[in-house]
């Protein structure tokens, strides 16, 4: 029994370092966006159902699952990059059966966003940095809707930007991105 207690312990140790880890590394934590703002970002989505739709930064998978089970017919991707918050999202992905849900243990910086129609994010300001040098520099002759919570493109002017009734009036900031 004591044996049992110290395993669990050290294990629940090691998942909340990994967590504390990659927030550092990262520069956020796996904080899931409120109810009103996946409402929010979701009614921005497209109807197209064969879209391909990404979030940069999946998190525990609230997000993805949920657009995941709204458009079956949606390829829908997540990318995370630290591993409790993915292995948590992969069992719920097995679990629902979501065939149009894939799930990658990867950097977005270094995913293809090419195919994508949709992005969405909930990221920080140097994240959202990246994402406008990562869209600058990769993606060819596409359209893309980027649906944003509480954070900027930093240099783009949003098409809308949508603030919640919650105490914050947090900001939800979408794009219509077009490239050159
Ligand atoms: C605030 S959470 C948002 C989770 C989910 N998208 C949502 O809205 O509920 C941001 C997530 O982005 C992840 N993240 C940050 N930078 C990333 C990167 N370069 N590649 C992949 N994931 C990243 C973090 O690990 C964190 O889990």
């Amino acid at each position: 029994m004591e044996f049992i207690a110290i395993v669990l312990f050290f294990l629940v140790l090691l998942i909340a370092l990994s967590i504390v880890w990659s927030t550092l590394k990262t520069g956020i934590s796996p904080m899931m966006s409120s109810s009103k703002a996946r409402q929010a970002m979701i009614a921005q989505i497209s109807m197209n159902e064969k879209d391909v739709l990404i979030d940069l930064g999946s998190g525990w998978g609230t997000l993805v699952i949920a657009v995941a089970k709204n458009y079956p017919n949606k390829h829908v991707i997540g990318y995370e990059l630290s591993w409790f918050p993915w292995l948590v999202s992969m069992l719920f992905k097995y679990r629902l059966g979501l065939d149009n849900l894939t799930l990658y243990r990867k950097d977005f910086k270094n995913a293809d966003l090419s195919s994508a129609a949709t992005l969405l994010c909930y990221l920080f300001p140097e994240g959202m940095q990246a994402l406008e040098d990562k869209l600058k520099h990769d993606v060819v002759n596409n359209k893309i809707t980027i649906v944003s919570n509480t954070f900027a493109l930093p240099s783009y002017k949003p098409t809308n930007v949508i603030k919640l009734k919650d105490f914050y009036q947090t900001p939800i900031y979408v794009y219509h991105w077009q490239s050159k």
